[in-house]
């Protein structure tokens, strides 16, 4: 125990971000080809093959870019707490939180590795408390990863050794999630913050499409909200059109420097915070040095930033922070 303990705490850093530049690349590309397909069809469509009745929108696309329709119904449920737009944030996963003395309304903060104590500590402290795990992903030093059936296992997360995609359709995967979220309704998590969501625009072994992380981030934020608990959208822009109804806000890392924000606006626009992190130092140093001004214009000088919650961070997502 001590030792699984001890494994739980040194875990390799939570993620999103080492696969990013290459995923960026791939998302460029995919947006660019999808505008000349959809000019392609459009066209087609225009000349003359007729109607069809506007085609219910095609959900499984490829990983292409921005816009996936949004449904016209869903099973949506609301959250008591919605946060909003502008809520100042602090996010620490390297480690159990040791710091709370950084003035921030909302912390976001591993579920696994904090206890009860430090949440309470910050709700008499008059914060709100949101609670990481990976949603999308296998982490082969979590309490809970003999669960794990192999068949629901992908590919490895490229640069995050221990870590598998997972198959978010199985009805195994979302067992292990209910008990998740129950452990964060336990531990008095006003939301959670589920991660790896996007498996879809990665290279996951699995054939995850973005429908099913549509149908899962729906899933999920009806049991979150069943459990008294708000939930929102890590990254995965591609799926907001079809999620944001059941979202209370989005976190997402490095839409400045990829400067693809204005797909992130979308929430502001509807009143709900982005927590937005950008990593000025790179993926491999990690200091307590402040960023110079112009790394910082960087992250915090954008269009919308006057509504983002920003935050710049150290890659590995420890204590140190500074706002814009
Ligand atoms: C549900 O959450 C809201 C907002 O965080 C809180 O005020 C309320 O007390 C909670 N209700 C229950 C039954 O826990
Ligand atoms: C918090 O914990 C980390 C990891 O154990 C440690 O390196 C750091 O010095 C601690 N910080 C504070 C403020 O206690
Ligand atoms: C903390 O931030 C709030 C607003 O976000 C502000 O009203 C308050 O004065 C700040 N407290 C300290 C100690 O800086
Ligand atoms: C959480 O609580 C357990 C059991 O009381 C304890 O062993 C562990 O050290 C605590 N962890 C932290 C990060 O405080
Ligand atoms: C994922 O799970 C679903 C639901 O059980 C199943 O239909 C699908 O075949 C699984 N995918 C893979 C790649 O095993
Ligand atoms: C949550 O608490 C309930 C009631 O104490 C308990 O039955 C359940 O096992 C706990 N679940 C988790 C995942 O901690
Ligand atoms: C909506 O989702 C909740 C939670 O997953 C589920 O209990 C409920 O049956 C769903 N309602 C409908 C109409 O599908
Ligand atoms: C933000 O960027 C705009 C446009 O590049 C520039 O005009 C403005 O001076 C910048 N503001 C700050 C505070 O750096
Ligand atoms: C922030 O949002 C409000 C309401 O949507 C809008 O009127 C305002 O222009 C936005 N501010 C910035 C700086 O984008």
């Amino acid at each position: 125990m001590e030792t699984a303990d001890k494994a739980a705490l040194m875990g390799p850093a939570p993620r999103g971000w080492k696969t990013w530049t290459t995923k960026k690349k791939l998302i460029m590309l995919g947006s660019i080809l999808a505008v000349i397909i959809a000019l392609g069809v459009g066209l087609g469509v225009g000349l003359g093959v007729g109607l069809g009745g506007g085609g219910g929108g095609g959900g499984d696309d490829e990983g292409g870019g921005s816009e996936t329709p949004p449904p016209t119904s869903g099973n949506y449920t609301t959250a008591k707490w919605q946060p909003a737009v502008g809520t100042s944030w602090q996010i620490v996963l390297e480690y159990a939180l040791n710091d709370t003395s950084v003035n921030a309304t909302v912390y976001d903060i591993d579920l696994f590795n904090n206890n009860q104590s430090v949440i309470d500590e910050l709700h008499d402290a008059g914060r709100k408390v949101i609670c990481y795990f990976s949603a999308g992903s296998y982490e082969n030093w979590r309490p809970d990863k003999d669960k794990f059936d192999s068949d629901d296992l992908g590919k490895n997360l490229d640069g995050w050794p221990g870590e598998k995609w997972i198959n978010i359709s199985s009805p195994r995967i979302h067992a292990i999630m209910l008990n998740r979220l129950d452990l964060a309704k336990n531990k008095s998590c006003d939301g959670v913050d589920p991660d790896n969501v996007d498996g879809y625009d990665n290279s996951n072994g699995l054939s995850l499409t973005e429908t099913d992380s549509i149908n899962y981030m729906n899933w999920m934020a009806n049991e979150a909200h069943a459990r008294n608990m708000s939930i929102g959208l890590k990254n995965a822009g591609a799926i907001i059109g079809s999620v944001i109804n059941n979202m209370q806000w989005s976190v997402n890392e490095q839409c400045a420097e990829y400067e693809e924000c204005d797909t992130y606006a979308v929430f502001t626009e509807k009143n709900k915070p982005v927590f937005h992190i950008e990593y000025p130092k790179g993926d491999s140093t990690n200091n307590d040095d402040s960023v110079t001004t112009s790394q910082k214009s960087s992250a915090c000088n954008f269009t919308d930033s006057g509504n983002f919650s920003t935050v710049i961070k150290n890659m590995d997502l420890d204590n140190w922070i500074e706002t814009c």
